[in-house]
This record gives structure tokens, C-alpha cells and sequence, in this order.
């Protein structure tokens, strides 16, 4: 029947939406990212751009809110403007009809915040050239693993992400959009004194919200009122952003994100990862990332 034909072409059309990974320079990513690559490495930045750096599902959105609400002095209303993918493009974005990430950015009026998931060795040579301010965020990889795998679920770009297991081995060797968690974090963090960089951490931002957005205003030069401060964290904690239909991605297309396998605002704490890892599981993960982050001097909190 016609109704079966159409139930069964919108399958293939949502299987259609996941693609396979290409390599960019050696990291895996999308392939319809990699086809934008040249337009992404050409990008022209501009002096006043901040750069939002993160692994994914470090709490880009969340920082991206805050940075929007300071950038607003705590304008709830200003920053109802548009959803939060649009008043803080994602350069490198490059796979729905319409203008891609740096199309966006360059109808984007100063100054602009732009988000990348870029390693820092791939971040366009533009945004160096001009000594634009960057604030990178990092969590912890167990929870970031966790929250990856519910976003391959909903976010229908990605490739199945398989079991849980199988997900696991994935990213820790690295095979996923964006490649090793080890060599991201590391790479933005062995470089942040000779930029102009902030290097956040999410868990640092769950214990003591005040305090990181103090360390943002004080890296950006900018003064804000006790109450404006107030405002702005009441507005980014999570609840209020889960319920914020400009900030919790559910004003995208469900054949590209669908809410209804996991909500994009999924749980927002640390240490959920507990509620997922085996014993055995935890054993070998706690050996890899001792192996993988030796000899450095960072080190993440895994739950607060
Ligand atoms: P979980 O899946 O663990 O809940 P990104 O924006 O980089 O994709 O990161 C998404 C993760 O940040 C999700 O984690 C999401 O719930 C969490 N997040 C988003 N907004 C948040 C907020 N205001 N406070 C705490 N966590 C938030």
C-alpha cells in the first residue's frame, strides 16, 4: 500500500542522512565536511571573531549561550533573536541545503562568535593571522563517550554508532567524526599560552558556574553587574536551557535530529558515565587514558 511505500522511502531517507567518514587529513570526519574543506581553510576571520573550541559534546551549546548572553550584557530577549546554531554559526558545517558555516559567518555581523570542533592544527591559519581570542572547552572523556553515543543515535549525520561496547573501542582508538579525544584536548592545551586563549573545563563550570563566567568577563576585558551575572547563569543553567526551544536544538528537522531517541538536552551532569561502564570497561579506559595522557600536566575531574 502507499502507506507502507511512504513508511518505507522515509526510512531510507533518514538512513540516508547518516554518512559514512572520510579522513581529513588523517582525522575522520564527515564527508560532506571534508568536500567544504577548501571554502573552511580559506575562511577569512576577522579581528574581533571569538573562537568557540571544543571536542564535541563538551558543552559547546551551553558555553555558546553564556558567551551569547555576555556578548548581549544579559539581554534574555536579544538573545531570543534566533536558535542558538544561528547566532553562533559552526564553521565548518557543511551538509544541509542552504548556506554552510562560512556562508553564514560571512553575512554575520561583528562581532562574531564562531564554534569549531576543529583540532587545533586544522583551525583556519586566518583566525592566528588576526590573534582572535579563543575559549576552548573540555570535559571529561566518560562522559563525553556517553553523551557521543546518544548524540550518534539522535543526530542522524553520524554513522550507527553500534552497541555501546562497540562505541567505546571506537573512541578510543579515535574513529569517530573529529578522531582521538586525547590528541584534541592535548593539542588545544599544549598551545594555550601562545594564544590568546581561555581553556575551560566543563566540570569546573558545573561546580562553580560564577566563578567560570568571572574567568570569561576577565579574559574578555568586559564588566558586568552582579545582577546581569545572575541573569545569565540562571538563563544558561540547564533546566532553563532544556526548555529553551533556541537553545535545545529541537527546532531542527527531526530526519536530522530526532529529540524522540535522545533529547540533544539530555542529562547535563558529570559522572553519568557510571550509570554506563562496566566494572572491566571502566579498568581499561582508566589504563588507556593513563597511556594516553602521559607526560602531560592536564588533568580532568571525572565526576564533581
Ligand atoms: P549530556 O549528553 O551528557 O547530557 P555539546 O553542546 O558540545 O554538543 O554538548 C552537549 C552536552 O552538554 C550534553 O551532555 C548536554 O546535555 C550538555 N549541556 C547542554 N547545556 C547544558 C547546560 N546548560 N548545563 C549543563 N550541561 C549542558
Amino acid at each position: 500500500s502507499q502507506c507502507c511505500v511512504d513508511a518505507l522511502s522515509a526510512m531510507e531517507q533518514e538512513d540516508g542522512m547518516r554518512q559514512e567518514l572520510g579522513s581529513l587529513h588523517g582525522m575522520p570526519l564527515f564527508k560532506t565536511f571534508i568536500e567544504g574543506w577548501p571554502q573552511v581553510k580559506a575562511f577569512q576571520a576577522r579581528p574581533d571573531d571569538l573562537l568557540i573550541a571544543t571536542y564535541p559534546k563538551s558543552g559547546t551549546t551551553w558555553l555558546s549561550e553564556i558567551m551569547d548572553m555576555i556578548y548581549q550584557d544579559g539581554d534574555v530577549e536579544k538573545c531570543r533573536r534566533d536558535a542558538i546554531y544561528n547566532r553562533v554559526p559552526f564553521l565548518e558545517v557543511n551538509d544541509i541545503p542552504g548556506p554552510n558555516g562560512v556562508e553564514q559567518l560571512e553575512n554575520t555581523p561583528s562581532p562574531r562568535l564562531v564554534k569549531t570542533h576543529l583540532p587545533i592544527q586544522l583551525v583556519p591559519t586566518s583566525f592566528w593571522e588576526k590573534d582572535c581570542k579563543v575559549i576552548y572547552m573540555a570535559r571529561n572523556p566518560k562522559d563525553v563517550v556517553v553523551s557521543y553515543y546518544y548524540f550518534h543515535q539522535m543526530a542522524k549525520i553520524h554513522p550507527d554508532p553500534g552497541t555501546k561496547a562497540e562505541f567505546l573501542e571506537n573512541f578510543m582508538a579515535g574513529k569517530v567524526a573529529y578522531g582521538s579525544w586525547y590528541d584534541h584536548v592535548r593539542g588545544w592545551w599544549e598551545k594555550r599560552q601562545e594564544k590568546k586563549m581561555l581553556y575551560l573545563f566543563y566540570e569546573d563550570m558545573k561546580k562553580d558556574p560564577r566563578r567560570e563566567v568571572q574567568k570569561i568577563l576577565q579574559f574578555l576585558g568586559k564588566e558586568l553587574t552582579e545582577e546581569t551575572v545572575e541573569r545569565i547563569l540562571h538563563h544558561t543553567s540547564f533546566q532553563e536551557m532544556k526548555k529553551n526551544p533556541l537553545a535545545n536544538y529541537e527546532t531542527v528537522p527531526t530526519n536530522i535530529m530526532d529529540h524522540n531517541l535522545s533529547p540533544f538536552m539530555r542529562k547535563g551532569i558529570s559522572g553519568d558515565w557510571k550509570n554506563y561502564f562496566t566494572v572491566a570497561q571502566n579498568e581499561r579506559f582508566d589504563q588507556h587514558y593513563r597511556e594516553r595522557m602521559a607526560g602531560s600536566d592536564l588533568h580532568f575531574q571525572m565526576e564533581v
